[in-house]
């Protein structure tokens, strides 16, 4: 171990093994990686490419001489412990998850098995290989719906209200579990809402712009004042990046955005945005939203309180949300061929069979 600026000792991060590294956040963090100068290890890319996977996240991004993708399933132990043998891995930082709560709720078997099973898989492949250093990556909605006032802190009590975030709290918990009964090396980090380009379009923010430039209608749950704290999504690549060097074993860090916003005046802003990006008229925009019955056990606020990682690691997020929006509401403007493209007739069908308006 070296030693890092804020004098933390740095972890060595020759060979990582990236799980969902062609979703939205697990991409994000491989293009951020290889940006950094300071970083010269291999890449391994373990995705099974679910609906929500997209090799065309990464395409051009990675420098292929230090960097490999395995279409494979983090339920197949055999699969992931060859693959950490082979490759010399190091690092397992874990993205791969099924993560939209909508799906969850109407489907949540395939959250427990990815999200629970699958992170016990990768747990006891570094149960065997105890060399290898978990980060593992989780939501802040493990700690449940706030009130109008508070922050989660890594002590807030674990209250997990959807089946997605239960998924999650339990691989949290496998994860401590490990770490305290094994010995195993782990960090933690539970973040909240991320945006930016690359979002697979069932999440709110793509899925209002698309909407949008489609004049389509723009589905508000419930009275569409719901909070969530907001962070762009390559400021979370840079706080799992200072975490991984720096961290300390068996901890978890909260990541926030400091950018709270109801979904209602979040609309209002991409609405402006699209509308001075695409000459749109902005009062035919507003008519296009659209309540629609609420989801069934809505959190209805989360905010998180980043001090800790802020005091101990250095970290700051490099974007705001309103220049953050703008960017992310360009590269949905400019990439057709990307939203084609994940547009599957399976997607479609859900859409159209779920967004039911009240
Ligand atoms: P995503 O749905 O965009 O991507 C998930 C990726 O995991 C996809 O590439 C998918 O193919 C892959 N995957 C799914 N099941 C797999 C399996 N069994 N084996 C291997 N790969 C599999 O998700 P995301 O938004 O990028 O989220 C990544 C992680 O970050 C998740 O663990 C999520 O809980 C967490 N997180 C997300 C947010 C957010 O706002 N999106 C916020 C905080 C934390
Ligand atoms: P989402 O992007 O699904 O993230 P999460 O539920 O994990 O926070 O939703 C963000 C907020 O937007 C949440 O309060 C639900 C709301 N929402 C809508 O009002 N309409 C929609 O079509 C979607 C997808 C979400």
């Amino acid at each position: 171990m070296t030693t890092s600026s804020t004098g933390a000792p740095q972890r060595k991060l020759g060979s990582l093994l990236v799980t969902g590294g062609a979703g939205f956040i697990g991409s994000s963090f491989i293009r951020y990686l290889f940006r950094q100068p300071d970083f010269g290890g291999r890449i391994v890319n373990y995705d099974l490419l679910t609906y929500a996977g997209n090799l065309d996240n990464v395409e051009g991004a990675v420098d292929a001489a230090r960097y490999k993708f395995v279409r494979a399933d983090i339920c197949d132990f055999d699969t992931l412990l060859k693959t950490c043998e082979q490759e010399n891995v190091d690092t397992i930082v874990h993205f791969a998850a099924e993560s939209h709560v909508d799906r969850s709720i109407l489907g949540p078997s395939a959250f427990v098995q990815t999200n629970v099973i699958g992170t016990f898989q990768v747990l006891e492949v570094v149960r065997k290989l105890p060399s290898i250093h978990l980060h593992h990556v989780s939501t802040d909605e493990v700690f449940g719906s706030l009130g109008p006032t508070g922050a989660f802190t890594e002590s807030s009590p674990y209250q997990p209200n959807s089946p997605y975030s239960a998924s999650k709290a339990a691989s949290d918990h496998l994860v401590r579990a490990y770490a305290h009964t094994y010995g195993v090396s782990t960090t933690h980090s539970n973040c909240s809402n991320n945006y930016g380009p690359f979002q697979f379009p069932e999440k709110l923010i793509p899925l209002m712009v698309l909407n949008m430039l489609e004049g389509r209608p723009l589905p508000v749950y419930g009275d569409g004042m719901n909070v969530r704290d907001w962070l762009y999504v390559d400021d979370h690549a840079e706080a799992i990046w200072l975490v991984l060097r720096s961290g300390k074993t068996g901890e978890s860090y909260n990541v926030g955005g400091r950018a709270e916003l109801a979904n209602l005046p979040l609309l209002e802003r991409l609405i402006d945005i699209v509308a001075s990006e695409t000459g749109r008229d902005r009062e035919d925009l507003r008519r296009l939203i659209t309540f629609v019955k609420d989801r069934p056990g809505h959190d209805r606020r989360y905010a998180v309180d980043s001090s800790k990682i802020e005091a101990e690691l250095g970290f700051r997020q490099r974007h705001n949300v309103d220049t953050g929006l703008r960017e992310t509401v360009r590269w949905y403007i400019q990439n057709n061929a990307w939203i084609e493209r994940v547009r599957s007739g399976a997607y479609r069908e859900w859409l159209d069979a779920n967004y039911a308006k009240r």
